[in-house]
């Protein structure tokens, strides 16, 4: 019986321990600063409030309006950019990757444009070389989007300290979380001041935003595991697939109102306490991806997106290209409610969500479109026990046979 109510979840979050939970207070950035390498950090209420952060802060010094991102990554990062009252340019990908197409990027940057926010998708790391040379040929800024990759390294450097200014996220499934938290940073020390000085000036203090996400963050610790999961997580999802409601089904259907206010001391002092166990358990990860890669690999047609020499990226998932959109939905038919830990990442390219496609003018972008008709998840959890694994593996092989 409980067996049937083991859930795997989609993604492999840092659990919480009763002890993370104490009274008390402390300063997230300081200790976060440290892990990451870097001089500060400034701690926003989400991924999406720094990014809001970043570009009004960039926009206070430019008359320039638009702002470049990949035609498929998370709604929000849409959201944000036309929360700031910009205009969002669509880039298509590079073929089967969730990276900048460099041709079109470069075909779309001129002195429009603000700034250019390449992706860390789902932990792999993103060849930022290219993208920060094209963008300061047209003198634009590049905001490094690691919300999916705290602790990712590039050349023994941060993912997200690459950019002009990175920002991750602390939201629930990325790893740390506080539930919702966000964190960011700027190369240029002045940049850094002004980031804060904004930040400042444009978020308060709201308490019932704090309680709302202390209880929430309560609620991870006590069912963030394979039992809870089954209640907090197994059943909507399964509710909104039998709804044939995919968006709904990865909590891809955003609110277009972005909260913004300051994090409290107590979900910081969460953060700081689980963030010590943080690096043991990243290191687990990729040994659990190592192996698991290499057997996914191994299904004729199936590729599995890894790092490139020099980097190290985080492995909350291993996002799988199927060989064609059919194979991939046989297999989401067999294992997307089946409690595995396979999902889809985001639904739709951008332009294809009913709700963002009014910020977009027409875009050509068949290699987004592509990529999300093809792309799966599959938990990197140890709760995938190997037997559940091998059910994935024969599911996915299945799959691939008949599509
Ligand atoms: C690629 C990407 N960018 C930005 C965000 C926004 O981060 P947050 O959810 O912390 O606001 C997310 C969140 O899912 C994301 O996946």
């Amino acid at each position: 019986m409980l067996e049937a109510w083991h859930e795997v979840p989609p993604t492999a979050g840092l659990p919480l321990s009763w002890r993370d939970l104490t009274p008390g207070g402390a300063d997230l950035s300081v200790a976060l600063a440290q892990y990451l390498a870097l001089p500060e950090v400034q701690i926003e209420c989400s991924g999406t409030a720094a990014l809001i952060v970043a570009l009004m802060t960039l926009r206070e010094s430019s008359a320039r309006q638009k702002v470049i991102l990949p035609a498929y990554t998370c709604p929000l990062v849409a959201l944000a950019v036309a929360h700031c009252g910009l205009q969002p340019i669509l880039c298509d990908l590079r073929v089967d990757c969730f990276e900048f197409d460099q041709e079109r990027l470069a075909q779309l940057c001129d002195d429009t444009i603000l700034a250019v926010i390449p992706t860390h998708l789902g932990g792999r790391i993103a060849d930022l070389v290219p993208v920060l040379d094209i963008a300061h040929r047209v003198g634009a800024m590049v905001i490094e989007d690691a919300a999916q990759a705290l602790g990712g390294v590039a050349q023994g450097q941060a993912v997200g300290s690459i950019g002009d200014i990175g920002f991750w996220s602390l939201a629930v499934g990325k790893g740390l979380t506080l539930y919702e938290g966000g964190v960011l940073f700027a190369r240029d020390t002045a940049l850094r001041q002004r980031l804060r000085q904004v930040s400042a000036a444009m978020v308060q203090h709201d308490k019932r935003w704090e309680w709302r996400r202390s209880i929430e963050l309560f609620g991870y610790a006590a069912l963030y595991h394979p039992l809870g999961l089954h209640f907090a997580y197994g059943r909507p999802l399964r509710r909104a697939l039998r709804r044939d409601d995919p968006v709904a089904a990865v909590g891809d259907d955003f609110d277009v109102v972005i909260p913004l206010h300051r994090v409290g001391r107590w979900r910081q002092a969460v953060g700081e306490r689980a963030l010590a166990r943080l690096p043991e358990f990243q290191q687990h990860l990729r040994a659990l991806a190592a192996q698991r890669k290499q057997r996914l690999a191994q299904i004729p047609g199936v590729q599995v997106l890894d790092d490139a020499p020099g980097t190290q990226g985080t492995w909350p998932f291993l996002m799988l290209v199927m060989p064609t959109a059919q194979a991939r939905d046989a297999a989401l038919d067999k294992l997307w409610s089946a409690g595995l830990g396979v999902s889809r990442l985001f639904i739709h390219a951008l332009p294809d969500y009913g709700y963002l496609s009014h910020l977009f003018a027409s875009a050509e972008i068949p290699h987004a479109r592509d990529f999300a008709a093809r792309m799966l998840t599959v938990s990197n959890s140890p709760w995938l026990d190997e037997a559940k694994f091998v059910r994935v593996l024969g599911a996915l092989g299945d799959a691939v046979n008949r599509g």
